[in-house]
Formats: C-alpha cells, structure tokens, sequence
C-alpha cells in the first residue's frame, strides 16, 4: 500500500480480526508478555502508508492514533523512509557513549533550537519516554542534592523503577511492585471538568489555584520541606490519564513555586510534545520555560528514540554518571531530524488547523450526544470523555469501550486514555477530509452503543 492509492474510506472485508489474525493473536497469547495492556479490539497490522492502516486479512483502517500517538508523520512518510535507508546503508551503530558520529551534536544542536528551554542546552539520548524520565530524575537528584520529587495523579511517566514511582494513572501498572523506589509526593491534577479541590484550597481561583495552594499550604507545611524537593515533575497535557489539558495559570504557578524553592521544573513532552498540540511543544501554550524537558513518541516518526533536555550549566555530571548503549542511534536520529524538518515544514501547522477542524465536529457530536460529558485538548491531542449523564457527570467507562470497539468495527482506529475518556491522536498529517470521514464513522459508533 502507498500513499498513492490510499483509499478514501476504510474498508472492513472480514470479521475483526480476520482468519490470519486470529492465529497471530493465538500465537501471541501463547509467547509473548501478557502484561502489555491491549485495549477491548484487537488490530493485527502488517503494513501502513500515511494516515492508512491494512491488517493481515486485507482490511483498512483509518488511522486516528498513530500508534499511540508517534507516528506524527504518517505511517511510513517517504521522506523518513529515504533518511532510514540512507543512513542504515552508511552508519548504523557506533555507540555515541564511547565514540562521536556526526548525527548526535547535530540532533542536540536542533533541539537547543526548540526545546523550551534556557539556552544553551544539553541532550542526553536514550531509546524511550520512561529512560528519558529516569534520566531527568537522576540529574535533578544530581544538580540540587535533593531526594523528594512532586508528582501528579492521573500521571503517567513510564514503566520503568523510577518513573514508575511517579506514573499514577491506573492502579495496574503499581499492583505487585510493593514500594516506591523513590520518594515521590502525588498532588491532584487540576482537571477542570473534575476540579479535585474544595472552595477552600482554590481560593479565589480554579483547580490551577487549587492545584497551587495545595503544594504551597498543604505539602509545604506537613510532608514536604521545599528546600528538600528536588523537582516537580508535570505532563503539560495529561496523557494517559486522560488527555487533560493543564489549566491556565497553572505551570506558570509551578513555574514560580520552583524558582522561589531553588526546585526544578521537570515538564514530560513525551506524548504532548513534537507538533501534537498544535505547538511544537505543550509548554509553549502556556508561555512557560521548563529546566528539564524529557521527549520521545513522536519525535522519529517511530523510531526508538528518547532525549532529556537541560541547560548546559545543569546537566553538568561527570563520565560514567549517566550513559546508553543505544540511546542516540544515528538511525534513529536521521528519522528524527527528518521528523523535525516534515514538523517545522508544515505538520505542526496542521496540527493546529486541522486539530481545530476536528474538535469543531466533536463539539458538535457533544451537542448531539448527551453521554459526552467533555471535549477538550489542543491541535490534534484531543480527549472525548463519556459519562452516564452530564449533570451528575458520572464516568462511564463500558460504554467508552464499547464506543472504542464499535469504531473500530467500522475501521476507524481509535484508544482510550483515563478511566473513561477516548484520545484523538491521528498522524499530523491528517486532512479535513479525513476528519469528515472519521466523524461521520465515530457519530454512528456512538449511535450503536448507547
Ligand atoms: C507522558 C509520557 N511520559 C512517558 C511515557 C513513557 O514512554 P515509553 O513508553 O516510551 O517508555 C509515556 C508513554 O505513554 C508518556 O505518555
């Protein structure tokens, strides 16, 4: 499949999954990691071109989560081809730990251009989110001396030790693992649909004030000496947990809090960052600079890739005190200055234009449907929440699976994020066309599930 002949609409020729991939779904129940937390459909790919999937049996799918949420670029975008091959027929690993390949101070350079930042930077190059975040851990507990972090329910920073104890978003990824591995403190998420807070904590202002009192009034004054925190760590757009978009005010007031504290302000743009807001990063929303910056998904298009980004004066350890074999791999590093370029060329523009288009029409589908409770997000970071009924706002995560499953049914590719919250996070490249389409397919997905 090519871009070339991409159909317009998605075609459903079989039951799902088809006759070959049930037997790849068997095969895969019988060898393969049972914890990885597949949703209630069951996509068997074999390839994909653009915004277009095809499954093993022949069927075509429309793609709406861009392989949670990394191929910014479009399934298998030419141009990205071009950069794989080309470098894997020149230079495929070297080990940038130990030796210098060209590739990783001009990556590093591109991302002191536009990671929001002070500059100068430094970038630390490792092959996932959760390494990303585990590297701003250890240089936060590094450059201040401190041990105590400040997290956020709802969070999600990866599945590794250290991330792990700061990623709250579902009671699964913490069941079996006993103690947290470092001392981490959760602060309610300001979600606005759901302000956590009391009258009392918010004051005169929302959840982001809530969210703020609670930090200073509350943790400041009990558990958590501010002298002793090492840093706050924060998704600008809340992924996992929901698509949930921080609160005006809100990263600013964090913003101050660590600057009154000499605390580090760690924002995650592993899922909000490279384009997917309609900004090349969440943060710049909210006219925010972070100390640390930790990025991967959609950076390469899909390649492996993670990258921790700091000020120069920060990140200034020693040999040996952080390191990876494989993180910076010149493959992975030619998709992803290829990726930069696609972005900056136009995708993060149409991530605006066409991310707007898209909320517009669920916006719309809300005023049709009273089970959507909220529409919310940036570009094409878009979260759709389900509940019984929009008074009590009840969450009503089966009817979200059901939703998520009929869509699909239907051949539009979606995944649930939160307890009961659908994510809209297509390839950047998507069109107003394929807007129309999807929606069209969601409104009757909806239609047959409630
Ligand atoms: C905000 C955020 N941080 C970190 C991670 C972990 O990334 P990875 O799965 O590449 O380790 C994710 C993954 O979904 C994420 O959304």
């Amino acid at each position: 499949m090519s871009t070339a002949i991409a159909p317009k609409r998605p075609e459903i020729k079989t039951a799902l999954p088809g006759p070959n991939g049930r037997a790849i779904v068997e095969a895969d129940a019988q060898f393969v990691n049972p914890s990885y937390p597949r949703p209630p459909f069951k996509l068997v790919a074999e390839r994909a071109a653009g915004v277009w999937v095809e499954d093993v049996d022949g069927n075509i799918f429309l793609d709406c989560n861009a392989g949670v949420a990394v191929c910014s670029t479009g399934h298998c975008h030419p141009e990205v081809v071009r950069a794989i091959q080309e470098q894997a027929a020149q230079l495929i690993h070297m080990c940038g730990t130990d030796y210098y390949y060209r590739q990783m101070p001009e990556f590093a350079r591109k991302l002191d251009e536009i990671v929001p930042v002070r500059r100068p930077t430094r970038t630390h190059f490792a092959n996932s989110g959760t390494e990303a975040v585990e590297t701003a851990l250890k240089l936060a507990m590094h450059a201040t001396g401190r041990e105590k972090f400040i997290a956020f329910f709802g969070s999600f920073h990866g599945r590794t030790l250290g991330s792990l104890a700061l990623t709250s978003s579902k009671i699964a990824q913490r069941i079996g693992f006993k103690r947290q591995v470092l001392d981490v403190v959760h602060v309610p998420y300001p979600n606005e649909y759901r302000n956590p807070f009391s009258a009392e904590d918010c004051g005169n202002g929302g959840a982001a004030q809530g969210a703020l009192n609670w930090i200073e009034n509350r943790l400041f004054k009990t558990t958590t000496p501010p002298q002793e925190v090492a840093a706050i760590v924060v998704e600008a757009v809340q992924g996992e947990g929901g698509y949930v978009p921080a609160p005006a005010g809100f990263l600013k007031g964090l913003r101050r809090i660590c600057d009154e504290h000499g605390i580090l302000l760690i924002v995650d743009e592993v899922q909000s960052g490279m384009g997917r807001t309609g900004k090349m990063f969440a943060c710049e929303h909210y006219g925010v600079l972070a100390d640390i910056v930790c990025i991967a998904k959609g950076v390469a298009s899909g390649l492996p890739i993670g990258a921790c980004v700091a000020p120069a004066d920060l990140m200034d350890w020693k040999p040996g005190a952080h390191a990876s074999t494989f993180g910076g791999n010149p493959v992975a590093i030619a998709a992803a200055l290829k990726t930069i370029e696609l972005l900056e060329r136009e995708l993060v523009a149409n991530s605006a234009e066409v991310g707007a288009y898209l909320k517009r029409g669920l916006e719309k589908l809300m005023g049709k449907y009273e089970c959507i409770g909220d529409v919310r997000g940036m570009g094409m970071m878009l979260g759709v929440e389900f509940v019984k009924d929009r008074t009590t706002r009840t969450p009503d995560p089966e009817l979200r699976d059901r939703v998520e499953t009929a869509t699909f049914e239907r051949g539009v590719i979606l995944l649930g994020c939160g307890y009961n919250t659908i994510r809209w996070s297509p390839p950047l490249i998507l069109t107003r066309e394929n807007v129309d389409v999807a929606l069209e397919i969601f409104d009757e997905a909806i239609a047959a599930s409630i």
